[in-house]
């Protein structure tokens, strides 16, 4: 099995309860690998896959414990299944990202922003959950507010990572084990799973469709601006995740019911699948742009968005958990001080697969809560 294709079936791991449709992840896994500069990196990267570390920059798609150390733990049941505690992921168990580092044979990534415990010598995981790329005006300690560790931030935690780790290193013993050889950062894989927040931030800021498809740009723009910038630092294998379907997503249905009214033959907000796939348009533009600027990188896009939808589309049922559904309604109240109730609810989502059923945690399901 290829290095890629190897990389290409962790993601079929993709939402935190899988066995349900796993046949047809397996289908799905050739969308999943782009051709071309893919083969190189993997090429160059040695054919057994070779990738020392893993830096992965992100939002709760990949967050390991970033947003929790800064802003207090993700609370139970989050990690109740894999981990057996809350464990700064948003999910019941592992995440991709922890799939592709444990499929490469290197331990689950720390988050650099956890002081306790932490080692990050085979890699560093900068993304914090409700990250976006460009910076966000409203703070967690607003409703509706996003992570302050934009991607921004991120890239100038990693560029303090790559010199400080090195002086520490040199101390020796125990600090030597704790941190990278200095050469892993041109051979490590890169991991980019963002972009997201800065959609839904827009409509949760009251933006017409018109005014985020026109931001667009400048998202992509700052996105770029960041890739360069790990590349200058001695990055080369970048592995870039598309963004999913969020007008699947109950959180954003409950939120911004009049664009969610218009949905797709899936019961999916269709406007906002629409925007999720002109961002991933353009993203693609900008990665074949980023491969002539940058020679001696090897970027592969991943349509993680394909994945998804297949994946919900072909679902009999797509089930939340008790926690989902209980999350969905509390932004419901957010909204409306008197709420409505879970059963009106699941029938508002009727038709995101066939309806969103509340379920006792551990049966199969796809999603893990309103957002995820
Ligand atoms: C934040 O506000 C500034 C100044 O008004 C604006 O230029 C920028 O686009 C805003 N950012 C977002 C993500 O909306
Ligand atoms: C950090 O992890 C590596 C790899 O798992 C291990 O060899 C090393 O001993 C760990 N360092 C410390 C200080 O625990
Ligand atoms: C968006 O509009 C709603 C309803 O008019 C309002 O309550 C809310 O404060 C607005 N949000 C923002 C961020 O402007």
């Amino acid at each position: 099995m290829g290095p890629l294709r190897y990389l290409s079936l962790s993601l079929l791991i993709f939402f935190c309860k899988i066995k349900i449709i796993i046949i047809w992840g397996l289908i799905l896994a050739v969308v999943v690998e782009e051709e071309g500069k893919a083969t190189a990196a993997a090429a160059a990267a040695g054919a057994e896959c070779e990738f020392p570390a893993v830096f992965n920059f992100g939002d709760s798609n990949s967050d390991t414990g970033g947003l929790s150390a800064a802003f207090g733990q993700a609370p139970p049941p989050n990690g109740e299944t894999f981990f057996g505690a809350p464990v700064g992921r948003y999910c019941d168990g592992r995440l991709v990202v922890d799939f592709i580092a444990s499929g490469l044979g290197l331990p689950f990534l720390s988050a650099y922003l956890d002081s306790i415990g932490s080692n990050f010598s085979h890699g560093a995981n900068f993304a914090t959950a409700g990250s976006s790329i460009r910076r966000s005006n409203t703070t967690l300690f607003q409703s509706g507010g996003f992570s302050p560790f934009s991607l921004d931030v991120q890239s100038w935690q990693f560029s303090q990572f790559v010199t400080r780790s090195q002086v520490v290193s040199k101390r020796g013993g125990f600090y030597k084990d704790l941190f990278p050889n200095e050469e892993y950062f041109s051979r490590a894989l890169y991991t980019f799973d963002i972009g997201q927040n800065d959609l839904t931030m827009g409509y949760f800021h009251n933006k017409t469709t018109k005014d985020v498809k026109a931001y667009i740009p400048d998202v992509l723009d700052k996105f770029a601006d960041v890739i360069k910038s790990v590349y200058y630092l001695g990055g080369r294998y970048f592995w870039i995740h598309n963004t999913g379907p969020f007008g699947c997503l109950p959180y954003v249905l409950v939120r911004v019911p009049r664009i969610a009214a218009r949905k797709d033959r899936v019961g999916c907000g269709a406007t906002f699948n629409e925007v999720a796939q002109l961002f991933n348009a353009k993203l693609k533009e900008t990665v074949a742009k980023l491969r002539e600027e940058l020679p001696l990188a090897a970027l592969t896009y991943v349509d993680v968005y394909s994945v998804k939808y297949e994946l919900i589309s072909r679902a009999n049922k797509v089930r939340a958990s008790a926690y989902g559904v209980l999350r969905a309604r509390r932004e419901v109240q957010l909204r409306r001080p008197h709420g409505l109730r879970v059963e009106d609810h699941g029938e508002q989502h009727r038709g995101f697969g066939r309806e969103v059923v509340r379920r006792s945690v551990g049966e199969d399901m796809l999603g893990w809560d309103s957002l995820h």
